[in-house]
């Protein structure tokens, strides 16, 4: 008993003491004393979490309570932009450190080759560093909502300074590319439907990389996601034609950032644009908005007789099936016009159409059968009609004649 009660307020102390080397270092730190507002943000991030501390980024002493003191030693402001990726990269490019944490440790590596990067080694300090897209305090995981590397926040925080006029102006860069994403199929599957599967600016252009795609590589860049497309395009004239000529791929016709989707029609004008009116490549334009638009016109009638169909309560599962994959034929037909050649485009209208005109045949007779038959029925329905109101009008004759 009375071993323990002696033990006790020491254990007591080894406890506290414990706690206290085992408190996140920061709580440790006297910087956010004389700094609350700066701990106040710091305290949401993913650093803060994971015992990152005020001097692990700044140097000076942690513990120290004096003004000069503090900023001691190795101490640095940071506020020269230029140090700042390289202090990052200094645990984010160690494997040792992020291995735990699954992280790549690449993300400095590849700055560096950036346009970003090199304009900032080079001095241009008005280039992106890792701060401006990652906060700096404030650090949030990329899959957060609320930070502002997160995909969705992305076009708002390129847009800082791609979409600054005058900023642009001198870098000689195009400063509507923001706006331009904004209106395009992708930014508004992105920031109004709040998909995914669109592109974001890194999705093209790189994380870390930042760097347009050049000619010869636009391709491969929009081919992550239309795979079909690129597959097309690649087995067609435009791919080794284009990159001769020097024009960017994919982006010649569609645009780099304004995307819209664009119907068939689209090609009598687009091949004309490049190839002059009249020319061949025209004309072969022409065959093959035809060859769509018909093909197309025969699957829509074929289905509109299947609604017709239905509602003569016919038998419609198997004919609805085969419209349903001759409308398959038709989607496949569209990356294919990528080949800008007219056998393959082809092959798939043909079955398209083929399967409508089969579907179209079949449907018409047992319509006409059905129409044969309800009309029998309606003939035998009259005459059986007329005889029986023949015999009630022979039988009420006949009561009156015997009546007295
Ligand atoms: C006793 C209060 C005090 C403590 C403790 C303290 N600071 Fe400061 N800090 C100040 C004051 C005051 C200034 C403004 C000094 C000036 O403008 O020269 C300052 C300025 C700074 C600046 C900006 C420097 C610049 O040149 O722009 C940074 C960064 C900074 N402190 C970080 C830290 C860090 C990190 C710690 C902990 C290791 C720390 N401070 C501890 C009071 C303190
Ligand atoms: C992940 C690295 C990192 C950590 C951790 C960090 N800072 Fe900073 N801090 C920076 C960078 C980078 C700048 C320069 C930002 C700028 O110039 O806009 C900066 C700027 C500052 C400044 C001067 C500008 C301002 O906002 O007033 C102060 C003061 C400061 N930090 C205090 C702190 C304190 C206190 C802590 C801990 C609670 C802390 N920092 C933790 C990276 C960090
Ligand atoms: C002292 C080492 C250290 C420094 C310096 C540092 N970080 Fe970190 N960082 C970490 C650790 C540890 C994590 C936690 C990793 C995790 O939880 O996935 C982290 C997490 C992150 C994450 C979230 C990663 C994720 O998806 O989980 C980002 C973004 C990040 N840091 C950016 C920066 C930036 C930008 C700077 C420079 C201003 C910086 N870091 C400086 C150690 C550091
Ligand atoms: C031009 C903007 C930009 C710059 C500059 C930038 N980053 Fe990032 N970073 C991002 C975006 C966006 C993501 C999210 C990518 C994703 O969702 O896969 C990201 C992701 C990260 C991650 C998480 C990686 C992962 O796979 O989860 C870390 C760590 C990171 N960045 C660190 C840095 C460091 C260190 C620097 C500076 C050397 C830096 N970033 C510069 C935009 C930037
Ligand atoms: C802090 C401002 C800033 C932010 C934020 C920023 N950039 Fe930049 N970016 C620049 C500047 C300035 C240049 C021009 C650098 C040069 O050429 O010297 C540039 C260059 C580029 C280039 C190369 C353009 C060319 O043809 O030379 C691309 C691509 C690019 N940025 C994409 C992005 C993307 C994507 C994001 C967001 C993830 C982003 N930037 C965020 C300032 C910024
Ligand atoms: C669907 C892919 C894609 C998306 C998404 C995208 N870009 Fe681009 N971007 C390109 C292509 C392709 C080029 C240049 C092709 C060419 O002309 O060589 C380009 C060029 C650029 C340039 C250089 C412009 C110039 O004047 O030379 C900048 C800067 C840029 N993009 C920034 C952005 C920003 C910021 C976003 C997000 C708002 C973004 N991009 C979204 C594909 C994309
Ligand atoms: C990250 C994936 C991704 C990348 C990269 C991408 N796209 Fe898209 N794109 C999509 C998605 C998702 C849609 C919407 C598909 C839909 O709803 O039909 C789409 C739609 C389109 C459409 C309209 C399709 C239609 O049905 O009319 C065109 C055209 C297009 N993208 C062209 C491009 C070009 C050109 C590039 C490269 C400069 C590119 N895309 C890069 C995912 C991507
Ligand atoms: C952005 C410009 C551009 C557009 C739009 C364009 N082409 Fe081309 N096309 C080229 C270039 C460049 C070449 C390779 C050089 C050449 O042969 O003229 C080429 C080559 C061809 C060729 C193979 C060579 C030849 O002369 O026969 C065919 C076929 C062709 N295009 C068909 C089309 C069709 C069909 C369209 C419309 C769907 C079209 N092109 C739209 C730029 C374009
Ligand atoms: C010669 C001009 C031209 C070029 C080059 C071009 N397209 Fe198209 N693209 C069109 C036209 C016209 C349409 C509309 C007709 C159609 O749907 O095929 C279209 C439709 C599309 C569609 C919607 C239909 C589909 O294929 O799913 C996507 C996605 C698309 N293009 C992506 C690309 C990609 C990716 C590249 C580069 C590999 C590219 N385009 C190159 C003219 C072009």
């Amino acid at each position: 008993m009375r071993q323990t009660r002696q033990g006790l307020p020491l254990a007591g102390l080894i406890c506290a003491l414990l706690a206290l080397a085992a408190a996140p270092a920061s709580a440790q730190e006297t910087c956010g004393t004389c700094h609350p507002e700066n701990r106040v943000s710091f305290d949401e991030s993913i650093h803060a979490v994971e015992s990152v501390t005020c001097s692990d980024c700044h140097g000076g002493d942690p513990v120290s309570r004096e003004v000069e003191a503090a900023h001691s030693g190795k101490f640095r402001s940071l506020s020269n932009r230029r140090e700042v990726p390289e202090m990052c990269g200094s645990c984010h490019s160690e494997l040792e450190r992020m291995r735990a944490y699954n992280l790549p440790v690449d993300q400095y590596a590849i700055y560096l080759t950036s346009q970003h990067g090199r304009a900032v080694a080079g001095g241009e300090t008005r280039a992106a560093i890792c701060t401006d897209c990652h906060g700096v305090h404030d650090i949030r995981r990329p899959r957060d909502p609320s930070s502002s590397a997160n995909e969705r926040n992305i076009p708002a925080t390129c847009g800082q300074c791609h979409g600054d006029e005058t900023l642009m102006q001198e870098f000689d860069l195009d400063p509507d590319v923001v706006t331009d994403y904004r209106s395009s199929i992708h930014g508004r599957l992105l920031l109004e439907e709040g998909s995914s599967a669109a592109p974001n600016c890194t999705s093209c252009h790189g994380v870390h990389g930042a760097t347009p795609p050049g000619v010869g590589d636009v391709d491969k860049v929009c081919g992550a996601c239309h795979e079909q497309t690129r597959k097309a395009f690649l087995a067609g004239p435009h791919y080794r034609g284009m990159i001769d000529a020097e024009i960017p791929e994919c982006a010649s016709c569609h645009s780099n950032h304004a995307i819209k989707r664009f119907g068939i029609e689209r090609v009598e004008s687009l091949c004309a644009e490049c190839h002059g009116e009249d020319s061949d490549q025209a004309i072969l334009g022409h065959k093959i908005h035809t060859l769509i638009e018909v093909a197309s016109e025969a699957v829509a009638g074929a289905e509109e007789l299947v609604h017709r169909a239905d509602q003569a309560a016919l038998e419609v599962e198997d004919p609805l099936s085969r419209v349903e994959e001759a409308k398959t034929y038709l989607t496949e037909a569209l990356p294919v016009v990528h080949t800008v050649s007219q056998e393959p485009v082809e092959q798939l209208t043909r079955r398209a159409q083929s399967i409508a005109e089969e579907v179209e045949h079949e449907l018409y007779s047992k319509l006409d059968r059905s129409v044969a038959h309800f009309g029998l029925v309606l003939f035998w329905f009259y005459l059986l009609l007329t005889i029986a109101i023949l015999v009630i009008l022979k039988k009420k004759l006949q009561s009156e004649a015997e009546a007295p």
